[in-house]
């Protein structure tokens, strides 16, 4: 399922992807001029086809991952745009990723590009997006705040109120923290990632902090009855999910837990 929509000032592209017993749903994201993320290398033809016959100044980036930035090479170098993204991985950008093989085979490979540090504010004429750090989900991620329309794109911040599974280099205190920062800003709407538009997303980013703090309530509380981390997520997820066996752990309930004891500990 591939399609083209809008909603009053931003056009989005929206797409399905099956593989490894998981499907995930991919936006991206258009507004005077700019493109939020590139979207993974394997959805490059549909990508292609809806930043054709538009206006494209520059491509900015909530963050590395290959999902977001996978046809950056292409469409920068094709439509002759800036790419941008926040200084800490532009390194790692400018050499193609290596990727275990199930991110490949999900999202396709992720090519070089050579993005430039993303500025504090991107002025476009009409649109005017604040950049604010927000990291927890990579250390690098930021969202893009439109004040005066009261919008906030979110890349992976927010994806679920009930976070399950993340992958191992998460860091669920980080996350909470950009939370909190967040939701002392004006907004009401969110763009995010995979699950598209959320038009009550203010509260939906403050009920995911709700069960987050809940959740590590009861995780400290197993931790000082003497319980290990392997045993209080063996409580709190029994149930096994398929992307942690297709992920072979990179992605597992168990991080979630580790990085709630382990800010504890440090
Ligand atoms: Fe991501």
């Amino acid at each position: 399922m591939v399609s083209t929509k809008s909603y009053p000032g931003v056009e989005y592209y929206e797409c399905k992807v099956d593989a490894l017993t998981t499907s995930l749903l991919v936006y991206i994201y258009w507004l005077d001029g700019i493109l939020i993320d590139s979207g993974p290398f394997r959805l490059q033809k549909g990508i292609d086809q809806f930043c054709s016959g538009k206006r494209l100044d520059k491509i900015v980036h909530t963050h590395f991952h290959e999902d977001h930035t996978g046809n950056t090479g292409y469409l920068s170098q094709k439509y002759h745009v800036p790419a941008y993204i926040a200084p800490l991985y532009i390194e790692k950008c400018r050499k193609a990723a290596r990727l275990p093989l199930y991110r490949q085979v999900f999202w396709g490979k992720r090519p070089a590009f050579d993005p430039l540090p993303l500025p504090d504010v991107i002025d476009n004429g009409n649109t005017r997006l604040k950049v604010i750090p927000a990291p927890g989900h990579t250390e690098d991620h930021v969202v893009f705040l439109d004040e005066n329309e009261g919008r906030l794109f979110t890349g992976d911040l927010y994806v679920h109120y009930t976070t399950k599974v993340i992958m191992r280099q998460e860091n669920m205190p980080v996350l909470m923290d950009s939370l909190r920062r967040l939701l002392g800003e004006d907004f009401a709407t969110i763009f995010c990632s995979h699950a598209g538009i959320v038009e009550n997303g203010y509260e939906l980013l403050r009920r995911k902090l709700e069960y987050l703090e809940e959740l590590q309530d009861r995780v400290l509380s197993l931790h000082k009855q003497g319980l290990e981390i392997k045993e209080i997520y063996q409580k709190l997820f029994p149930k096994k999910m398929p992307i942690q066996y297709a992920s072979n752990g990179e992605w597992s309930p168990y991080h979630i837990v580790r990085s709630l004891v382990e800010d504890r500990q440090s």
